[in-house]
């Protein structure tokens, strides 16, 4: 299997599509706002760090998230393709992660961008703000983080564009249907 970045505004369904398309390829998967919940939840150093950034809705300093990737990749097995969630969320997280997947001969196969209306993606996070209580899913800190997807992250689709693997998918009401897009669209690219 070749390796997926998924890519989107908060919301937009990384971790829920990843969940599906794990179930169904048998790839791994690094969220990296998984990976930092975690660390905040078992109280470490790089916890104490992430918690003050999560919670304005500001990104991680890249060096810091650089490192974390490379050390959860290397943590799993090889030759399943690996599902990027979260990240890259800037060009300089980009171009290291091209880097380090080189020198490991390997490379980052498809980029999957979804695009969901904002309106949609500010209901769906209230309601997970009622059914789970993530910390940032209030509604100030959301505004904050589609602001920096805006700024900081939305432009990198054009470098996934530049490489030749950007593939969009435009949010049309029906969870299953653009599954079954993404599936087709992972099945031409392996
Ligand atoms: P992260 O955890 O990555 O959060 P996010 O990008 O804000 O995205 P979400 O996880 O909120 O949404 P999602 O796209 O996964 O959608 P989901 O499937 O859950 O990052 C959190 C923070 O960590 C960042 O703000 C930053 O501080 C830090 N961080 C993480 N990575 C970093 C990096 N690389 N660099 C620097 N900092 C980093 O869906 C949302 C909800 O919608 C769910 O409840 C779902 O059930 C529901 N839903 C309803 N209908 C649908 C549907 N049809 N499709 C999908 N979902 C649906
Ligand atoms: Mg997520």
């Amino acid at each position: 299997m070749k390796n997926i970045i998924i890519f989107g505004a908060p919301g937009s369904g990384k971790g829920t599509y990843s969940d599906e398309i794990v179930a169904k390829y048998n790839m791994g998967h690094i969220s990296t706002g998984d990976v930092l919940r975690g660390e905040i939840k078992n109280g470490t150093e790089l916890g104490k760090i992430a918690k003050g950034y999560i919670d304005n809705g500001q990104l991680i300093p890249d060096e810091l998230m650089i490192d974390i990737l490379a050390k959860t990749y290397d943590s799993l097995p090889k030759g399943q393709g690996v599902i990027f969630d979260g990240f890259p969320r800037t060009i300089a997280q980009a171009e290291a992660l091209k880097k380090m997947l080189s020198e490991r001969g390997d490379d980052m196969g498809m980029m999957i961008e979804l695009v969901v209306d904002e309106e949609t993606l500010l209901a769906r996070l209230l309601n997970r703000a009622i059914e789970q209580g993530r910390a940032d899913d209030n509604e100030v800190t959301i505004k904050k983080r589609f602001e920096v997807y805006h700024n900081q992250t939305a432009p990198l689709a054009d470098w996934f564009e530049k490489e030749g693997i950007r593939n969009t998918f435009t949010w049309n009401g029906t969870k299953e249907a653009m599954l079954a897009d993404i599936y087709a669209c992972i099945d031409k690219n392996n």
